[in-house]
């Protein structure tokens, strides 16, 4: 009666099967059999709740649980020979399980349609990137703070404009990314709770009329409760978008800090060492160590953000509910998450395995008049003189050291006199680096006090 070369899930409606090229721009299951542990969890969930509301038999759903076992431990195995012609992962699965146990295996669609699958499958597979993120930036976090302890006194000179500003120490410079990551760690979690609604029964798009248990499938797949809106459930790609776009964010935040390493790592700053297990060597010039790891990092931005703007330019026009379209959400996801997740695991290595170069960072931290500030705050606190004034004078000082290529604690009383007579002797006790981060102590400034107490907040939260 049917074609034997038209489909086998709908060729009843179909006299003939389709063009190659059809075949070729029609299948996905070169990559969605991705989520192949994920469809056989969604289905074995279905199977279960339909036997539990009497829609198909015990026997019907002992049949399918088995078969779907055997179906995963061949996939696992790496034995099982997906099919082209089989479209998608939902489609091999099902066709291979009905031979294995035959008839009982054309009643697990009952009830459900594929476009509730694959939003249901697809989820579950992005969930377990969320834990994933989440693990990731908990060990990075813990990297940083690591390194935050430890340096929590070392100066190193902080920059706005990447010119020297004022000193900072260490501690607090890694810190800020600490709270860059904290805050990638709470849109994670966030995100994830968001999405934690089962579209699984929403059916193609308007429900079913077989008495399914949506809260029970909800439940055995460890969603929180079931989607409120069929047609939105399956044609809602929102948790997709969510998870590019806190990756973008973070992947921008890696992208920073890797840029931060290649400079500093360089022979004109020397800030720190990267180890060798985090670095190449390059086959011509023998002196050169190379940061290409904080290089790939900072490159990897580029197409998380592409996969999101990709995503988004996918959904933007589609009028409810699925369209096929929504098929090439997956491939930007995935390579999305393999290279956030890449990216997460190489950083936490480079920031275990790096040190910080105290000597270079105090030196560095001394040039570039970076206690300028300092001394115009001295002249506020102690001569009572505007900040204004106090920001000319100092001023006026920095203009002489750097036309006699000394720093500011190289100038004497005398020559500070001659700029404003007030300034007393004083004003030597403020010019000094570890001065000035000492003095730093206002809540979340860089002073080692300050820097200690968020470090200790810190351990805490992670535990
Ligand atoms: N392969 C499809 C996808 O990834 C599955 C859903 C197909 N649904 C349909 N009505 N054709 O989106």
């Amino acid at each position: 009666m049917t074609d034997k070369t038209s489909n086998q899930m709908w060729g009843g409606r179909f006299a003939a099967g389709p063009d190659a090229i059809m075949e070729a721009i029609n299948a996905s299951i070169g990559f969605d059999q991705r989520m192949a542990a994920q469809d056989i969890a969604g289905s074995r969930a279905h199977a279960a709740m339909l036997a539990a509301t009497g829609v198909i038999t015990d026997n019907d759903a002992e049949a399918i649980r088995e078969g779907l076992l055997t179906v995963l431990s061949e996939i696992e195995s790496g034995q099982f020979q997906f099919s082209t012609a089989l479209e998608d992962i939902h489609m091999n699965v099902e066709a291979r399980l009905k031979e294995i146990i035959g008839e009982p295996a054309g009643r697990l669609h009952t009830g459900r349609s594929r476009n509730d699958q694959v939003a249901t499958d697809f989820k579950l597979w992005v969930r377990d990137q969320f834990d994933a993120a989440e693990k990731g930036l908990l060990a990075l976090i813990g990297a940083l703070v690591d390194q935050a302890e430890a340096g929590a006194d070392w100066v190193m000179p902080g920059f706005t404009h990447l010119q020297t500003a004022q000193p900072v120490t260490w501690g607090h410079h890694m810190m800020a990314y600490v709270e860059m990551f904290g805050r990638d760690l709470s849109r994670v979690r966030d995100a994830r709770k968001r999405m934690n609604e089962s579209p699984l029964g929403s059916a193609a798009l308007a429900g079913t009329s077989f008495p399914i248990d949506r809260e029970m499938t909800a439940e055995a797949l460890g969603f929180d409760r079931p989607t409120a809106n069929s047609l939105d459930a399956v044609s809602d790609r929102d948790f997709a978008l969510e998870f590019l776009s806190v990756a973008s964010i973070c992947a921008m935040h890696l992208s920073r800090f890797a840029e931060e390493l290649v400079i500093w790592s360089s022979a004109q700053f020397r800030f720190v060492t990267l180890s060798d297990r985090f670095s190449t060597g390059s086959s011509i010039m023998p002196q050169k160590k190379n940061p290409d790891a904080a290089e790939l990092i900072r490159a990897k931005v580029g197409r998380i953000f592409g996969a999101n703007t990709a995503l988004m330019m996918v959904m933007k026009g589609l009028p409810l509910a699925y369209s096929k379209d929504m098929q090439e959400d997956k491939e930007q996801v995935f390579d999305a998450a393999d290279n956030w997740m890449l990216a997460l695991a190489a950083m936490e290595g480079m920031v275990k395995d790096m040190t910080g170069n105290r000597d270079s960072l105090a030196a560095a931290a001394g040039s570039g008049f970076s206690t300028a500030t300092d001394l115009a705050d001295w002249m506020v606190r102690v001569l009572k003189v505007p900040f204004r004034d106090a920001h000319h004078v100092t001023g006026a000082l920095v203009a002489m050291a750097e036309g006699r290529g000394v720093d500011l604690p190289d100038l004497t009383l005398e020559d500070m006199k001659s700029v404003h007579a007030g300034i007393t002797e004083d004003i030597f006790s403020v010019l000094g680096v570890e001065n000035s981060v000492n003095s730093r102590t206002s809540y979340g400034g860089t002073a080692p006090a300050q820097v200690r107490a968020q470090v200790a907040r810190w351990k805490q939260i992670l535990g």
